[in-house]
């Protein structure tokens, strides 16, 4: 288990480049199960969550060569159908790949995802969508069995809630189905549109993604696509934080602002001014941030969840208080009680976070309690007075290539221990 030592209250400033989106090359490697050629991905990030899921297209049968940011999937349908718990374990989003296996073979076997950190994370809106797409669903010695003896079958499908996930396994599903499938109330976040492009680029029908209504025509040739993974805006959005709380200046490159804009409107609340160019983003700090009142996570292109605990973070020694509410997941406060350890003070009420911002931080020892929570206690041991000790980074490497070498490119003096 590793840990950074980090030596807080250096202002950062300098350039920082954006790898591609974890949350879009997921989708993108379940994918390419659905193909019937080879395919190459351009700007893949080097995580542990993309070291996974290419895991899973091994256990699948299909093969891909990693060159730097480029893999190349030879994808000529998968042998098994089954993920293995303890892939399904090490990653909670292996749900992703229910679509295309069920797909493409009629058959697709996982174990239930259990909770996490964020709190509990059903999938029944993935498996009541495969269902109206004609897949039968059988739990037994906890593993979910979903079958289509005679392939799946295009359906009107109405989602309670514009879940992503679910939203990119019915379009997986649904590419492979006989027929045409409407989707109302699918979740619009850029990681669908960049899933719908992929697929459109390999030969299917798809129209609508990145907006509410998605109309796929399914059952079409698949074949040869190259693709180049969208930027990640989180990634984006965790640099903009640690800035921010160091009263300094940093530009992103490789970043599409249009992706930004919730965050970017919380900074500017804050005090920061924001330069947007086509792919770059720049932020300066003033000395001390504003507090921000009401931020509250939504689906896009509201404030994502994603970027609370960062923004959370980057808040806790600006000047007043200020109000975080999270809207989509039930607990993703874990990260807090870690933060508190720098003197923050910080209180929450059920989805509410009230920040209390604090003159200085001083450094403490603590560890990280999740992807996102984690970057979010860095980016307070990078404002905090001494040295801190932050481990269990394993959760960073699950989301931040160079997390710690970028953060040093820019003055950060932080390193793996
Ligand atoms: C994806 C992202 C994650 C992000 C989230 C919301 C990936 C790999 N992960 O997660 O980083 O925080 O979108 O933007 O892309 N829900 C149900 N039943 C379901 C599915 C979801 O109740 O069947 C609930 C969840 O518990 C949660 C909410 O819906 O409260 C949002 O979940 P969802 O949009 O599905 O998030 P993920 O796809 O898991």
């Amino acid at each position: 288990m590793g840990a950074f030592r980090i030596i807080g209250g250096k202002r950062l400033s300098g350039t920082v480049k954006i790898h591609g989106a974890k949350n879009s090359v997921l989708p993108l490697i379940s994918a390419t199960v659905l193909l019937n050629g080879e395919c190459v991905l351009h700007n893949c990030p080097d995580l542990s969550d993309v070291d996974a899921a290419l895991g899973i297209l091994n256990e699948l049968g299909i093969n891909y060569e990693r060159k730097n940011e480029t893999v190349r999937v030879f994808a000529f349908g998968p042998r098994n159908t089954e993920i293995p718990d303890r892939l399904m374990r090490k990653m909670r989003s292996s749900v992703m790949f229910l679509g295309s296996i069920l797909g493409k073979k009629g058959r697709a076997v996982i174990s239930r995802p259990g909770g996490c950190e964020l709190g509990p994370r059903p999938i029944d809106i993935h498996i009541n969508a495969l269902s109206r797409l004609g897949a039968r669903v059988r739990e037994k010695n906890g593993k979910l069995e979903f079958t289509a003896e005679n392939g799946l079958k295009g359906a009107d499908i109405i989602l309670d809630f514009p879940s992503v996930g679910a939203t990119e396994n019915i379009i997986l599903a649904a590419t492979a189905a006989r027929g045409k499938t409407t989707v109302y109330n699918a979740a619009r976040e850029p990681e669908i549109k960049d899933l719908t492009d992929f697929l459109n680029a390999a030969g299917a029908d798809i129209k609508g993604g990145g907006t509410d209504t998605l109309i796929i025509n399914g059952a079409r040739e698949l074949s040869l696509a190259e693709f180049t993974v969208m930027p990640d805006r989180i990634e984006a959005a965790t640099y903009m934080a640690a800035a921010a709380i160091t009263g300094g200046d940093i530009t992103l490159l490789n970043v599409e602002p249009a992706h930004l804009t919730a965050v970017n409107n919380a900074f500017i609340e804050s005090g920061c001014d924001i330069a947007v160019g086509s792919y770059s983003l720049s932020l300066s700090a003033p000395e001390r941030l504003k507090a921000v009142k009401g931020i509250r996570s939504r689906v896009y292109p509201g404030f994502p969840t994603d970027a609370g605990p960062l923004i959370i973070s980057a808040l806790s020694t600006a000047c007043g208080t200020s109000v975080f509410y999270e809207g989509i997941f039930e607990n993703r406060y874990g990260f807090i009680d870690e933060i508190k350890r720098f003197n923050a003070n910080i209180t929450t009420h059920g989805p509410v976070a009230v920040i209390e911002g604090v003159k200085r931080l001083s450094a403490a020892p603590c560890v990280c309690t999740d992807l996102r929570g984690g970057a979010a206690v860095v980016i307070a041991a990078l404002k905090a007075e001494g040295e801190s000790r932050v481990g269990d980074i394993f959760h960073i490497e699950r989301g931040y290539e160079d997390f710690a070498s970028n953060l040093r490119l820019i003055g950060a003096d932080i390193t793996e221990v």
